[in-house]
């Protein structure tokens, strides 16, 4: 089985935290920016669905774009669209899709995203357009993301997995290859992998200061500048910011790709920030199970005592519980992040800012934390009256000059 075969087999906790925003942010895309649209014409594109379940039962991405697409089905006009080059994943995908996505319009597509991409584009001419490129490694070249976000008409999001393993791996590869002149055939072709990914060679300049195959952390750092700096090319190119969230398998682990939402609206960003925060939830529980399962298949084979049988409180995660003990932290981070930002702007919206107001929180905290923080504020007496409901984010933010 290879690695990218094993991937189906069943879901892990870095995975969960990409399903956690399927699960809730295409359905806020539809309802807010499917709503000056005629028609209220939604298209979900999933341009790497995959074989739309994983054999452990859990649900791909496929299947977490349909349920979004039933739950506004009621107010929006929602089609979706699945392109899968692997003849076998796409076989598997259409049955699945044939059993379970019976309320939703819907196509699928076999083939090279890029080259059904045309296609793709003109079936959702007139609507608000939500693309989830999930790829491994790099598949997906530069101008494929170019195109999306440059078509004419109505709003258009992308959701990006940017792979920070298979950068970091590519990179650091090409690096150690890089003192002879002429490139082997196979490191030219992870040269040109990455340079078709990343839109030319200046990557490689990311790559200088990594000493060896074994020295991952300075590898994974570069790659995730590279993503940083990607995101401000493509914003240079596109004017689409991003909000963008490393994701690892567990608190203690390196990122392995980087989540990044391409949105031309605020309120894209505000949004995709909440729902950070509550696919955050989802990514704690995983890891935490993930951990009780290893250990006890540990334990099964070995017939040995292991971690938790000496720490039998560690594997119950409760969420309600962990919230409570970790919202009066959020909350405090995000009133000293607004307080940076009254000191660097003075006043201020927070759906200019999102990151910032965030900052460590990002993927923790969500949007009642942040009103939280700045009611607090407020109370203190530091800045204005707040925006009430749906103005928090909106309504600037004003300090308070002292009298
Ligand atoms: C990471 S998997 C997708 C997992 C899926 N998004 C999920 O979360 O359930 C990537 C998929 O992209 C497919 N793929 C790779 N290159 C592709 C391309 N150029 N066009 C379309 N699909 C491609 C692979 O066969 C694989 O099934």
């Amino acid at each position: 089985m290879t690695a990218n075969e094993d991937f189906f087999r069943e879901k892990r906790a870095a995975a969960v935290f990409k399903h956690g925003i399927l699960k809730r942010y295409p359905a806020i895309f539809a309802s807010k920016a499917g709503f000056r649209v005629q028609g209220r014409r939604v298209v979900f594109v999933d341009g790497y669905a995959g074989r739309g379940r994983y054999d452990d039962g859990s649900p791909g991405s496929p299947l977490l774009l349909v349920q979004a697409a039933e739950f506004v089905t009621n107010f929006r006009n929602v089609a979706g669209i699945f392109v899968e080059k692997n003849p076998q994943h796409y076989t598997r995908l259409v049955r699945v899709l044939a059993e379970e996505a019976d309320g939703l319009r819907y196509e699928t597509m076999q083939g090279d995203l890029g080259e059904r991409l045309p296609e793709v584009l003109s079936r959702a001419q007139d609507a608000a357009l939500f693309v989830f490129l999930d790829p491994f490694g790099t598949a997906l070249a530069h101008q494929e993301l170019i195109t999306i976000l440059e078509r004419d008409g109505p709003p258009t999001e992308v959701l990006l997995h940017f792979s920070v393993s298979a950068v970091a791996r590519l990179g650091s590869a090409v690096k150690q290859t890089h003192t002879r002149e002429i490139l082997a055939p196979e490191d030219q072709k992870k040269v040109d992998r990455l340079n078709r990914f990343l839109g030319g060679d200046w990557w490689q300049a990311y790559f200088t200061q990594v000493a060896g195959d074994d020295d991952l952390g300075t590898a994974t750092s570069a790659a995730l500048d590279v993503c940083d700096r990607y995101r401000e090319i493509i914003k240079g190119e596109t004017a689409y910011d991003s909000v963008s969230m490393p994701v690892r398998p567990h608190p203690d682990n390196q990122p392995r790709y980087v989540l990044v939402l391409f949105t031309g609206h605020v309120e894209g960003k505000w949004h995709f920030a909440d729902t950070l925060g509550k696919a955050g939830m989802d990514w704690h529980e995983a890891w935490r199970n993930d951990l009780v399962a290893r250990d006890r298949r540990k334990r099964e084979s070995s017939g040995q005592a292991t971690l938790f049988d000496m720490h039998t409180d560690l594997p119950i995660f409760d969420r309600e519980k962990y919230r409570k003990t970790e919202e009066p932290k959020w909350i405090a981070a995000v009133e000293e992040n607004i307080i940076q930002l009254l000191a660097t702007y003075g006043t201020f919206r927070l759906a200019d800012h999102v990151a910032e107001v965030y900052g460590q929180t990002l993927g923790s905290a969500w949007i009642p934390h942040v009103r939280r923080a700045a009611q607090s504020l407020h109370e203190r007496g530091i800045i204005g009256a707040i925006g009430k409901d749906k103005r928090l984010h909106l309504d600037p933010i004003v300090p308070v000059r002292p009298s």
